[in-house]
């Protein structure tokens, strides 16, 4: 007899949108990740080949313009900040194979060369037209849109954007503002040509491929809608898309067009085929695969080879019109499918934008003790295969870890263990009926969760694993094991129903894994002794013996999160008269539901500790009294450089600052924005501060002065900074 075929495993090369490398991560940051990541860890679990890459967004005006404003390299800037993103996608479980740059060899020779295959199509598919564009006459720039203000040619409002009116709604070109201004330097732009590079979109043959990859691809059906509506009309809607930019830029140049740099959304994407190339040059692939001999040109070419990409709704434009053009006409594979997920809300429903910084920082999540885990488990629960938004409500996370993954689940191993340990020395023992029925049933469930991960219906996943749960508990609790453990003649009665429960709670560790891998990985290796991590099929096979049970998983104290969501409301610069722990600066956190910090710049030291005011009472949500100019001038008010920042021993909210206030000397100044920043992100920045403090004489040393952060209901504490062309000593007045 022939053994059944095993299928052949599949090959996919997985990705997530590439982050921005100007910041560290928000939380709809990490929803992606975690969304991406549990879908290439079922998949691996399965046995395929999983190629699984990420690389930091580094090119664009807006990181170039950071990088000045810190008085540091874009260079610099970028490698700072990657710092910070490898860091959390470690903390966070999140498994790429490998992680790159745009700003790389691979990328420069890829972006290039897919120009080329463009520009010498026949007929060319890049154009150029003259455009005029404001430009910044101080600056020496041309002007992106979000970098022009003005009055609203609508509504008549004043210090609107570029490109609309937040106050009427209304659209309109930079050019139709009344008294436009650089939002850079508030100089009076001039309008002036530039001959611009275009991707010629709206070509017949453009759009004739794109109808067919759209039919032929097995989008979501919003995403699908979304396509017809720009495709329309035999995509007389396109616009052609410009895809140079003038120095200063920082970006990749094109080829044959001397001082002309690619928009960053033209070499972005090809970000993904770079951290490819590395992952393949490297040889990382071939590690992971020593079956997977070929080079990265001839893995690409394989039409077997299925690329998925996991993305926001909010850049399904580029993914599914630019992306598979460009990748088409320059003779390469295209996108197999385009995975699209709404965004992460709060329950107060603002939303946590990539670009928004509202709700639970990740960082400070993790640097206040709370298990990653946790927040791969509830937003594993959310997520399914639509575009729509998910909820973030506190009280339903610490719900959802409490009762249901540690209450039914983690709750299972802990009750059994302890009599299979003490009456059975570990051994698993079940009647052969039992054992037929329970490996069918494991079997089936397996099925059902393997089906509801393919289609990302985690959601469903988690839902099916907690009624299973239930139905463990149940049974365990009808065999009255406790009761069963008093007479040696239920002996076997207890064993077996202890054996159930524990292949019972092997099967749902096996379901949960791609969510809880690290809790996943310790069930295997050291409760059932594997000697490896769990494969999907182990599923299905029961165990026959366990080791000494060890707590798995704690519940969420909600106080814990409290803090977090409440939590020190602004960054102190410590007055420490009235903290006793020489730490000062945290009334908002003894007292959060007293404090309601309004919105809006808010001196750190006042936001934070405990002035007379707020004893009374009289907390940030009290309009301050009135002053007068002269009471203002009391204040010097500095740009400051952070030449330094870093962790204080002993002290959970400080930093210890190391400023540059352009007297020829640094000051240290002790900050509450721990929970807040990683220290290596503010090296370099310009912020505010007062100058003209008191110092303060604290159990770490002296402060000299207070930097000034912005706070409002939510977390976050937001660090002041001066546009660009402000330097270290500057007045701020
Ligand atoms: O929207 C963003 O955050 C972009 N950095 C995503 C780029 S995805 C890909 F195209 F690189
Ligand atoms: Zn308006």
């Amino acid at each position: 007899m022939t053994p059944p075929a095993v299928p052949a495993p599949r090959k996919l090369f997985v990705t997530t949108a590439l982050p921005y490398a100007n910041a560290p991560f928000h939380i709809g940051h990490l929803m992606e990740y975690i969304q991406a990541d549990v879908w290439v860890r079922f998949q691996r679990m399965q046995g395929h080949e999983v190629h699984f890459v990420c690389a930091d967004d580094a090119h664009g005006a807006p990181i170039m313009l950071k990088a000045q404003s810190e008085g540091i390299t874009p260079e610099q800037l970028i490698a700072r900040v990657g710092a910070s993103h490898t860091e959390d996608w470690r903390r966070y479980g999140i498994s790429f194979d490998t992680t790159h740059s745009t700003h790389s060899p691979e990328n420069t020779e890829l972006a290039q060369s897919i120009y080329r295959a463009l520009r010498d199509w026949r007929p060319s598919l890049i154009g150029t037209k003259t455009i005029e564009q404001f430009y910044d006459p101080v600056k020496g720039m041309f002007l992106a849109d979000r970098y022009i203000k003005g009055t609203c040619p609508k509504c008549g409002a004043q210090d609107q954007n570029g490109d609309n009116c937040e106050v009427c709604g209304s659209t309109y070109a930079p050019t139709d503002l009344i008294d436009p201004r650089s939002a850079l330097t508030g100089a009076r732009p001039e309008l002036r040509e530039s001959p611009h590079l275009f991707f010629r979109l709206s070509d017949p043959e453009v759009v004739a491929f794109l109808e067919r990859w759209t039919k032929a691809t097995p989008l979501q059906p919003e995403v699908y809608n979304k396509i017809q509506e720009w495709l329309g009309d035999g995509g007389r809607a396109l616009n052609d898309w410009d895809i140079s930019r003038d120095p200063p830029y920082f970006g990749i140049d094109i080829p044959d067009a001397p001082g002309k740099y690619f928009y960053v959304w033209l070499d972005a994407p090809i970000g993904y085929l770079a951290a490819l190339k590395k992952h393949f040059d490297s040889g990382a692939a071939r590690r992971a695969y020593p079956g997977e001999t070929r080079t990265f040109d001839q893995f690409l070419a394989d039409p077997g080879v299925e690329q998925y990409h996991f993305i926001g709704k909010d850049i399904v434009y580029f993914h599914t019109l630019f992306w598979p053009a460009m990748l088409h006409f320059s003779g390469r594979k295209t996108p197999t499918n385009v995975f699209v997920h709404g965004f992460l809300v709060m329950a107060s429903g603002e939303k946590m934008s990539k670009s928004r910084g509202t709700g639970i920082s990740p960082q400070r999540y993790v640097e206040s003790g709370l298990n990653p885990e946790w927040l791969r488990y509830y937003i594993a629960a959310k997520l399914n295969e639509r575009v729509e938004d998910l909820d973030f409500n506190p009280d339903d996370f610490v719900a959802r870890v409490n009762s249901d993954l540690v209450g039914k689940y983690v709750n299972i191993a802990s009750r059994a263990a302890g009599f299979v340990d003490k009456h059975f020395g570990g051994a698993l023992a079940y009647s052969p009926k039992v054992a037929g029925e329970l490996a069918h049933a494991a079997r089936d469930a397996t099925k059902l969760a393997a089906d509801a991960y393919a289609a990302r219906r985690f959601g469903q996943v988690v839902r099916d694993a907690m009624a299973i749960a239930d139905r463990i508990n149940e049974a365990f609790d009808q065999a009255r094991p406790w009761t069963l453990a008093k007479d040696p003649a239920h002996r076997a009665d207890l064993q077996d129903a202890c054996s159930r429960a524990l292949a019972g709670f092997k099967l749902l560790t096996v379901l949960l894994a791609p969510i809880l891998p690290v809790t996943a990985s310790r069930v295997a290796r050291e409760f059932f002794g594997l000697g490896r991590d769990f494969t999907w099929a182990d599923g299905a096979v029961l165990p026959d013996r366990v080791g000494a049970y060890s707590h798995l998983l704690a519940r969420i104290d909600p106080k814990q999160l409290d803090a977090l969501l409440l939590g020190p409301a602004a960054a102190p610069s410590p007055q420490p008269s009235r903290a006793p722990s020489g730490e000062g600066g945290n009334a908002a956190a003894s007292a959060p539901a007293a404090v309601k910090p309004k919105a809006g710049p808010t001196p750190a030291a006042a936001a934070a500790s405990p002035s007379p005011q707020r004893g009374e009472g009289q907390g940030e949500g009290a309009d301050a009294a009135t002053i007068t100019i002269d009471d203002f001038a009391k204040v010097d008010l500095r740009i400051a450089r952070i030449v330094n920042a870093e962790h204080v021993d002993g002290a959970d909210k400080l930093l210890r600052l190391t400023l540059d206030v352009g007297e020829g000397r640094h000051r240290t100044v002790f900050a509450g924005i721990k929970s807040a920043y990683d220290p290596a992100v503010l090296v370099g920045r310009l912020t505010p501060m007062v100058a003209n403090l008191a110092p303060r004489k604290m159990k770490f040393g002296l402060s000299e002065g207070m930097v000034l952060a912005a706070s409002g209901d939510g977390p976050g504490i937001y660090l002041l900074a001066p546009d660009a062309g402000a330097e270290p000593g500057m007045r701020v007045k």
